[in-house]
């Protein structure tokens, strides 16, 4: 990854606080997951981890489809030139405009929260003069109890409970949509192989459950993810290899025997394929004591990096920084290490990166940089929050700027302004 001094270059070419994102180290992350996953199953990239084009893109030239949320994460897929047909799109409470939207970008393949999701969906298909392809979304009866951010298992907006599926399976039909499959996702960031094959059999239950109820013909089965990766403190990615054999007889001997035809079974990944590829880099604002705690306040904080982490979507905030340079020109001096408060620049006390983060002796100019930032970085920050400038991104392919943007927040008028 990118050392020291060419992150203290970029830093002082675009500003900061910046994301420096390593493409090499997303092509590493895919080849990784691939090598953990069946050969003949499928690998969608959640958008929602992180949308920008440049890495929608690298991940699509690999070969990865994309799983979207929305107008915009749609947008990004087909503009880093994915074909509608590697899209799926979603995601609960889904507007009649968002799917019309995708099916008139040529999307046909919808995960289904619900039979009025699914009834919407029909109904924008036919409006569209078309036909769309549902996979029910189920939530699990049971969830495998362990690390990682659950999504299902308890009451929740994802997904039919596999029992109301079973207890009312007419519910789950609709005009101008058919019904081809089944979507499980039960949660997040699991860091052990042998407890995601517990919740991927988990979700073949559920899958196999729910079809004994609805009987449909089975073309498609996306079982989900989970695949855990170090959130904005060093280390490298969980290896995954163990689960290759046992998702390859999960699908053979489970899903398979579902299906009249070869099924297409899919993964998602969103922090496990992105996550290593991004670092974020700060600029230390100011240093000072307050009631015998260092305060280093930076110029970056939860309206950049982890905004989400507060709200325990994400896994909690306690970034590591690594100090790159005073100034960005000489380095800082490898003295002992004491505890700091890293804080952002917001006026709010959760504005708080690491509340003890080991630091050396920073001075205002220094430069901090935090590692593993790729996944769930700025776009799930709260970047309109006192309306600071959105961080620039620049995207390495091998160490050589491959492009460089920035995100404009700005209001747009819907109707003519009328002032007295
Ligand atoms: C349906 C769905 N798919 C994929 C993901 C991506 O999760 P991760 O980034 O942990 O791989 C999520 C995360 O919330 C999700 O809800």
């Amino acid at each position: 990854m990118t050392d020291p001094a060419s992150l203290a270059g970029l830093a002082e070419r675009y500003g900061t606080p910046l994301y420096v994102y390593e493409l090499s180290e997303l092509r590493a992350a895919y080849a990784a997951l691939r090598q953990a996953l069946p050969e003949e199953a499928g690998l969608y990239y959640s958008l929602k981890a992180n949308p920008h084009t440049e890495l929608v893109r690298e991940l699509a030239a690999a070969g990865c489809r994309a799983e979207v949320c929305s107008e915009s994460e749609l947008d990004a897929a087909r503009t880093a030139g994915l074909p509608a047909a590697a899209v799926l799109c979603t995601g609960p409470g889904k507007t009649t405009a968002e799917l019309r939207h995708a099916l008139d970008h040529g999307v046909r393949r919808f995960s289904v929260e619900s039979p009025v999701d699914l009834a919407r969906l029909g109904a924008a298909a036919r409006a569209a003069g078309t036909r769309a392809e549902a996979l029910l979304r189920l939530n699990p009866e049971t969830y495998p109890a362990g690390a990682g951010l659950a999504m299902g298992g308890a009451p929740t907006q994802f997904g039919s409970d596999v029992a109301w599926v079973r207890h009312s399976p007419g519910a789950f039909r609709a005009e101008g949509v058919d019904l081809v499959g089944y979507h499980v996702y039960t949660g997040s960031n699991v860091q052990e192989p042998d407890q995601l094959a517990g919740w991927f059999a988990a979700a073949a239950d559920a899958v196999a459950e729910a079809q004994e109820a609805l009987r449909i013909e089975v073309r498609a089965v996306d079982l989900g993810g989970g695949f855990g990766h170090p959130y904005l403190v060093p280390g490298g990615r969980p290896d995954f290899g163990a689960l290759r054999p046992v998702l390859r007889d999960l699908m053979k001997e489970r899903l398979a025997p579902l299906a009249e035809r070869p099924l297409d079974v899919a993964f998602e990944s969103g922090r496990y394929l992105a996550g290593a590829a991004g670092r974020f880099v700060v600029r230390v604002q100011d240093v000072k004591i307050s009631k015998g705690r260092r305060i280093v306040v930076a110029d970056g904080g939860i309206n950049a990096l982890g905004g989400m982490a507060g709200l325990r979507r994400i896994p909690p905030m306690a970034a590591a920084a690594v100090t790159l340079g005073r100034g960005g020109a000489a380095p800082v001096s490898a003295g002992p290490l004491d505890e700091a408060v890293l804080a952002g620049p917001l006026c709010t006390t959760l504005d708080v990166l690491n509340a003890r983060l080991p630091l050396p002796d920073v001075r205002p100019g220094d430069l901090l940089s935090i590692p593993n930032c790729g996944a769930y970085g700025m776009t799930a920050s709260l970047l309109a929050f006192l309306g600071r400038r959105p961080p620039a991104e620049v995207f390495l392919d091998g160490g050589r700027v491959r492009a460089a943007t920035t995100l404009r927040l700005s209001h747009h008028d819907i109707a003519p302004r009328r002032h007295p």
